[in-house]
């Protein structure tokens, strides 16, 4: 388990990103989906990282600093209808470069709303990341929002998706930032992910 996270830096270009000499994670995933909050439900820093009802809250590539030993990092989320052309373009130079060049970086873990059936978005992004071979895992979000049986049918449906685009499934996690379910087995991975 995490036991201490504080926030480093915020930056819009990835070459002023923190000296790459520690292990690094980083969340994505579409605008809402509830990675900022996830991320103050691993930590449990309550407003560690800035959270909104509003889509597009976060903005910049935010660097934390995790037990003074690796770095989490909350990325601005893809996929708001309300952005501009303009933004868009920008954001994705900004993520894919650093996706692609960040020396440091052991996997992402990319968020996806478990109330929603598959959504293409998620698949391209999820498929961006093969063919880049940016290593991922998928954590499920807002479990609490549904009954079980609707999670885990969700779930599997898109799971059904990656095996088809992969063929194999990829290390999952269903979470709720609200009850906090997944702490335990997602905190797991990411230092196993970090220690390799
Ligand atoms: P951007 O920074 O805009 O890309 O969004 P984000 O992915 O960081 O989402 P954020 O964590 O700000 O959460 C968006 C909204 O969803 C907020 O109103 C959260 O309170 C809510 N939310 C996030 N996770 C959960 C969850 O597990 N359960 C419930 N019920 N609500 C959640
Ligand atoms: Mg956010």
């Amino acid at each position: 388990m995490i036991r201490k996270a504080t926030f480093l830096i915020s930056n819009t270009d990835p070459k002023k990103c923190p000296k790459p000499d520690r292990a690094e994670i980083a969340f994505i995933g579409r605008s809402n989906v509830g990675k900022s909050s996830l991320i103050n439900m691993l930590t449990g820093v309550k407003e560690l990282a800035k959270t909104s009802q509003k889509p597009g809250k976060t903005q910049l590539i935010n660097h934390f600093t995790i037990d003074d030993r690796w770095y989490l990092v909350d990325l601005p989320g893809y996929g708001f209808a309300k952005v501009s052309k303009d933004k868009k373009v920008k954001w994705e130079k900004m993520i894919s470069d650093y996706l692609t060049n960040r020396a440091n970086l052991c996997g992402v873990i990319v968020l996806i709303d478990s109330r929603l059936e598959p959504q293409m978005i998620d698949l391209e992004f999820l498929n961006w990341c093969g063919e880049e071979g940016v290593p991922f895992a998928v954590a499920f979000t807002k479990a609490d929002k549904q009954s079980k049986t609707q999670t885990d049918k969700n779930v599997r449906t898109f799971l059904n998706k990656l095996v088809e685009i992969f063929g194999e499934t990829p290390d999952y996690f269903v979470t709720s930032a609200e009850k906090g379910q997944g702490k335990e087995e997602l905190s797991k991975f990411l230092y196993e992910l970090v220690s390799e």
